[in-house]
C-alpha cells in the first residue's frame, strides 16, 4: 500500500514536473504497474530513437564539476610557482574525476624570489633554511577523501618548504597519498619520503616525476598503478556477475572512485524494451556523444543515470563501457527490474 502510494506521490510529481517545463524527469514504468501506454512500450517494430526518458534537444554540455552532494573521494592538491605542476595536476584531476585543490602562499612568489641564479632570493634562501615554513593563504581541508595526489615542483633537489607547511598541518590518517613532481630534470629524490615523516601519518606510496608534456597514457598508468584504480571494476545483475570491458575515460574513473569504499546497488527499472535505467545516486563527468546503442552496451544518461542495453537505441550518452560475457541479456535484464551492484575488487 505504502509502495503504490509512493509509486502515485512519483508519477504526480513527474507530472507536475513536465508540466511545469521543470527539469526532466525520468519515469520508467515500475515494474509492477499496469501496462504503460509510452510509445516505447508499444509493438511499433523498430525502437524508439528517442527515449521518453530523454528531454528533446537537451545541450550537450562538458564535464560536469561535482557538487558537494556528489563530492570526489580523491583529491589533488599542488603548489606551482610557474604553472608546469598546475597542468599536471590538472591533468590528473580529469584522469581520475578527482577533486583539485591549489596551496597558494600567502605570499605569493614574484619572478625575482624564483630566481635559482642568485643563492640569495627567497625560494633559495627557504630551501636552504629547513626550518622554513611559507605560510599558506587558506586552508584546504581533506575531510571525506580517501586518496590524495600532491604535486610540487623540485626545488634545489627537494620539495619546496611551503609542501612541508602542508604536511605538517593536516592528518593524513586513513589516506593514501601518492606524491608527483615536476622539475626542469631532477627525479623526485627523497622529496616523498621527506615530506611523508613530515606528515608522520596516512599510507604515502612511492612519487614520481613528471615532464610538463607528460603523455595522458604514462599519467593514466601510473594512476592505475596507485590509488584506488588498480583493482577491477565488477558488475553484477542480481547474483550474476558480468565481465565488462570499461571505457578508459573520467566518467568510469569517477565511477571507481564512487564504489572505492564499497558498493554501489543501483536499483535499475526496465525500459523500452531495450534498456534497464537506474540512478546512481551521484553525478559523474559526462562527455555525451550520439551513440547507435548495441546489446551489452553500459552508457551513463543524464550525468547520474546507469544504463545497460539489452537491445539497441540511438542517443546521446557517455560510454561508460561494454559486457563482454555470453550471458542471454534479454533473459537477464527483459523482465522487470534488477538490481546492479558495482564493486572493486
Ligand atoms: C628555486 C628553484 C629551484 C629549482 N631547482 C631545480 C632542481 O634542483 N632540479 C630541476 O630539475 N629543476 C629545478 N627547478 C625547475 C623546476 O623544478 C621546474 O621548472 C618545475 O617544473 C616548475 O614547476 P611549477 O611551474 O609548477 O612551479 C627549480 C626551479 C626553481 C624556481
Amino acid at each position: 500500500m505504502k509502495k503504490l502510494a509512493c509509486l502515485l506521490l512519483a508519477a504526480a510529481l513527474a507530472a507536475l514536473l513536465a508540466g511545469c517545463g521543470g527539469a526532466p524527469v525520468q519515469t520508467p514504468p515500475a515494474p509492477d504497474a499496469a501496462p504503460s501506454a509510452s510509445p516505447a512500450e508499444t509493438p511499433a517494430g523498430e525502437p524508439e530513437t528517442t527515449p521518453a526518458s530523454e528531454p528533446a534537444g537537451e545541450p550537450d554540455i562538458g564535464p560536469e564539476v561535482p557538487g558537494p552532494e556528489a563530492r570526489s573521494v580523491v583529491l589533488v592538491a599542488y603548489f606551482s610557482a610557474t604553472g608546469t605542476t598546475r597542468g599536471v595536476a590538472g591533468r590528473i584531476a580529469a584522469l581520475t574525476g578527482a577533486d583539485l585543490a591549489e596551496i597558494i602562499p600567502a605570499q605569493p612568489y614574484t619572478d625575482e624570489d624564483l630566481n635559482y641564479s642568485d643563492r640569495t632570493t627567497r625560494a633559495s634562501a627557504e630551501q636552504n633554511d629547513p626550518d622554513a615554513r611559507p605560510e599558506i593563504a587558506s586552508d584546504i581541508s581533506l575531510e571525506g577523501y580517501t586518496t590524495l595526489y600532491l604535486g610540487y615542483p623540485i626545488w634545489w633537489g627537494q620539495a619546496p618548504r611551503i609542501m612541508s607547511t602542508f604536511v605538517e598541518s593536516h592528518d593524513f590518517s586513513g589516506m593514501t597519498v601518492v606524491p608527483f613532481c615536476t622539475s626542469g630534470s631532477s627525479d623526485i629524490g627523497l622529496s616523498d619520503d621527506t615530506l611523508a615523516g613530515q606528515a608522520g601519518s596516512g599510507t604515502w606510496l612511492q612519487g614520481r616525476r613528471f615532464a610538463a608534456d607528460v603523455s595522458d597514457d604514462t599519467l593514466r598508468e601510473w594512476i592505475q598503478e596507485n590509488g584506488g584504480a588498480e583493482k577491477t571494476l565488477k558488475l553484477a545483475v542480481g547474483d550474476t556477475e558480468l565481465a565488462v570491458e570499461w571505457e578508459e575515460n573520467a566518467s568510469v574513473e569517477a565511477l571507481r572512485a564512487l564504489v572505492k569504499d564499497g558498493p554501489l546497488t543501483v536499483s535499475m527499472s526496465p525500459y523500452g524494451g531495450f534498456e534497464q535505467v537506474g540512478p546512481l545516486g551521484a553525478s559523474l563527468p559526462r562527455n555525451d556523444v550520439q551513440t547507435e546503442t548495441q546489446a551489452g552496451d553500459i552508457v551513463l544518461y543524464s550525468g547520474d543515470q546507469l544504463v545497460i542495453f539489452y537491445g539497441t537505441n540511438s542517443w546521446a550518452y557517455t560510454r561508460l563501457g561494454r559486457i563482454v560475457s555470453a550471458e542471454d541479456l534479454s533473459e537477464l535484464l527483459g523482465n522487470g527490474g534488477v538490481t546492479v551492484t558495482l564493486t572493486l575488487g
